[in-house]
C-alpha cells in the first residue's frame, strides 16, 4: 500500500500523516512549492511537490500511488469563488487523476465537512441519509466536492464529514482560548447553539479506519464525538480548564452580522481572510451543527473515543508549551 495524501502540511492533514505513519502505511505527501512545513515532522517525509489545481502535477504525484486521502481545503478565503476553485474543481481534479491510473489507485477517502450536510439541532443531529442542506459558500463546495467523488470517482470512494476539528496545531479555536485568556467568554448564538465536536487525533484514526476497512466504499461517514456540547458550553470548558474567570460576552445575531461584515472589508485590503466573514454568518446564525456518529461505530466498528474535557487538556498543554497562549 502506498498512499498519496493531499493537504498534509495543514492542521487536519499532518495529525493524518502521524496517524498513517504509526499504522507503518508509506504516504507520499502533495505540498505545493514553498509550502510551510512547520506542523510536519522533516524525518523521512515523502514530498511530490503539486497542486490540486494542476492535473498534470497531479498525474505526476500520483506515480506509484495505490490510495488516496485528498484532504486539501479551502476554509475561509476572501472571495467566494476561491471555496469553488479548491474544494468544487480541485477534488473533481483530483477524481479525474485517480481514473487515469486506471485502476492502480484502489481508494479514494475524501475529507469534507458537516457544512456539506447543513445544520442540525442536537435532539435531530444530522445523519449521512438526510438530504444535504448547506447554508454558506463553503458548505456548498464541500458538497460540491462529494458529488464530484461519488459520482464520478471510478476507484472505491469514502466520504467523511467532520464536524469542527479541534486540537494541538489548530489556528481556528485559538482565539477563542485567546478570548478566555483576557477573562472573556465570547457567546456565539446567546450560548445555545449545539455543537458536534472532533478531537483531531480520532479524526484521523477514523481516516485511516476509512482507509482500509472493507465495509467502508460507497459510503459517507460523520466522524465525530458522541458528546455534543453548545457554543456556551465549550466556552465555560475551555475557561474552566484554563483556571480563568470571564465575563459572558453575548454575541447576538444581529450583532454579528457587522461584525462579519467589518472583517470582511479587512480581508479585502490586506487579502488575508479570518475567521470571522459574511460566508461564515450563515453558519453562525444556525441553530446547531450536530451530528451523528451511529454509522461510524456501527459499520466500521471506530468511535471519537477522545472527550470533551481530555481533548481541552491536551490541546491547552500544547498550546502552552508552543508559545502559542
Ligand atoms: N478544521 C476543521 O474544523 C474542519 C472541519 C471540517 C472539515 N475540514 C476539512 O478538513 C480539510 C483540512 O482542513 P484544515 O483545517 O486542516 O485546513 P488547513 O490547515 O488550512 O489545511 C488546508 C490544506 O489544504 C492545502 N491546499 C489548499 N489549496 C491547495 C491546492 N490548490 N493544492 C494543494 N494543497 C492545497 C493547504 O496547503 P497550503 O499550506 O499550501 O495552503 C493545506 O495543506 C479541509 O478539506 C476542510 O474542508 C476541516
Amino acid at each position: 500500500m502506498k498512499v498519496l495524501l493531499t493537504g498534509a502540511n495543514g492542521f487536519v492533514g499532518s495529525h493524518i500523516l502521524d496517524s498513517l505513519r504509526a499504522r507503518g502505511i508509506a504516504t507520499a505527501a502533495l505540498l505545493r512549492p514553498g509550502a510551510d512545513r512547520s506542523l510536519v515532522a522533516a524525518g523521512d517525509l515523502e514530498v511530490r511537490t503539486g497542486s490540486i489545481a494542476d492535473p498534470r502535477s497531479l498525474d505526476a504525484a500520483l506515480e506509484g500511488a495505490t490510495h488516496v486521502i485528498h484532504c486539501a481545503g479551502c476554509t475561509k478565503a476572501v472571495r467566494t469563488s476561491e471555496f469553488d476553485a479548491v474544494n468544487a474543481t480541485g477534488t473533481r481534479n483530483v477524481v479525474e487523476a485517480v481514473n487515469r491510473t486506471r485502476g492502480r489507485v484502489l481508494r479514494l477517502v475524501h475529507i469534507s465537512s458537516l457544512s456539506a450536510g447543513g445544520p442540525a439541532r442536537a435532539d435531530r443531529p444530522a445523519r449521512e441519509e438526510d438530504p444535504p442542506r448547506p447554508v454558506s459558500a463553503y458548505g456548498r463546495s464541500k458538497l460540491a466536492g462529494e458529488e464530484a467523488v461519488r459520482g464520478g470517482c471510478e476507484a472505491e470512494a469514502v466520504v467523511v464529514r467532520p464536524p469542527a476539528v479541534y486540537g494541538p496545531r489548530d489556528r481556528a479555536f485559538l482565539p477563542l482560548f485567546k478570548a478566555l485568556g483576557s477573562h472573556l467568554r465570547p457567546l456565539f448564538g446567546g450560548g445555545r447553539m449545539d455543537l458536534s465536536l472532533v478531537f483531531v487525533r480520532d479524526l484521523a484514526d477514523a481516516v485511516a479506519t476509512c482507509l482500509v476497512h472493507p465495509a467502508a466504499p460507497g459510503k459517507t461517514f460523520y466522524a465525530a464525538s458522541p458528546e455534543v456540547t453548545t457554543s456556551g458550553g465549550l466556552a465555560a470548558a475551555i475557561g474552566s480548564r484554563m483556571g480563568a474567570w470571564s465575563v459572558p460576552l453575548p454575541l447576538p445575531v444581529a450583532l454579528l452580522w457587522p461584525l462579519c461584515a467589518a472583517r470582511d472589508g479587512l480581508a479585502r485590503v490586506t487579502g488575508r481572510p479570518g475567521v470571522l466573514s459574511r460566508q461564515k454568518y450563515a453558519e453562525l446564525r444556525a441553530p446547531g451543527w450536530a451530528c451523528d456518529p451511529g454509522r461510524l461505530r456501527r459499520e466500521l466498528g471506530f468511535s471519537c473515543a477522545t472527550g470533551l474535557e481530555a481533548g481541552l487538556a491536551e490541546t491547552l498543554a500544547w498550546y502552552r508549551r508552543e508559545g502559542w497562549l
